[in-house]
């Protein structure tokens, strides 16, 4: 699966964007509040204007404190992943039940020097582990290929759980990803800096699939 990472793209062009990428599976949506990440960009005003103008599922990926608080909001608006931070998450399981209560899928990440091992009972109560390849806050940074180890121990568990990597995937590093077991890619500059998204989609796609 390929989930574009709309934080490449235009801002004041969001339509657009969404329209450029129809053949994505998911649409990941970076929302940031400058205290959990040094960076601000949008929240759930946004996110309910992009579930009106695309039929992609929408992928949230909550870098912001006290999601707690916050995540179940983006559950109940109709996001189809919600994902939330273990550095950040007070009350894991509570988080994953509410939001598969509320009809969401519950996504859990992890930074990349935030070990696997101690969260990896918690999974049992997540549909999603989203494994960060860059320090989370900025996109256009160098893919970290030591998390991969992580994606390698998570599959070992064979846990019942999907796989997502964030950060530095592109045409260079989609395939060692996908060797090591990742099955969801979100990508945002290597989609939207491209002339053309939706074949830089279907590209990246291709890449995965020849080595999975
Ligand atoms: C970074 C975000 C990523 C970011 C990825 O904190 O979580 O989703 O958009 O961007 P690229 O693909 O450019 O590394
Ligand atoms: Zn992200």
């Amino acid at each position: 699966m390929i989930a574009p990472s709309i934080l490449a793209a235009d801002f004041a062009r969001l339509a657009e964007a969404t329209d450029a990428v129809r053949g994505a599976d998911w649409l990941h949506v970076d929302v940031m509040d400058g205290h959990f990440v040094p960076n601000l960009t949008i929240g759930l005003p946004v996110v309910r204007a992009l579930l009106r103008s695309t039929d992609i599922p929408l992928d949230c990926h909550l870098m912001i404190d006290d999601p707690d608080r916050w995540a179940i909001d983006y559950a109940e608006a109709g996001v189809h992943n919600v994902t939330v931070h273990v550095e950040a998450a007070h009350d894991p399981v509570k988080i994953a039940k509410d939001l598969r209560a509320a009809g969401a899928n519950a996504g859990l990440s992890v930074k990349p020097n935030t070990p696997l091992e101690p969260y990896v009972e918690l999974l049992d109560h997540f549909d999603t582990l989203l494994v960060m390849s860059v320090e989370p806050g900025f996109g256009g940074q160098e893919f970290i290929p030591d998390v991969l180890e992580k994606v390698r121990v998570a599959r070992r568990h064979e846990l019942n759980i999907l796989i997502e990597i964030d950060g530095g995937i592109n045409a260079d590093t989609i395939e060692e990803a996908a060797e090591a077991g990742v099955d969801c890619f979100v990508a945002g500059s290597a989609v939207f800096g491209a002339d053309d998204p939706a074949r830089a989609v279907e590209e990246l796609r291709a890449r995965a699939t020849r080595e999975a």
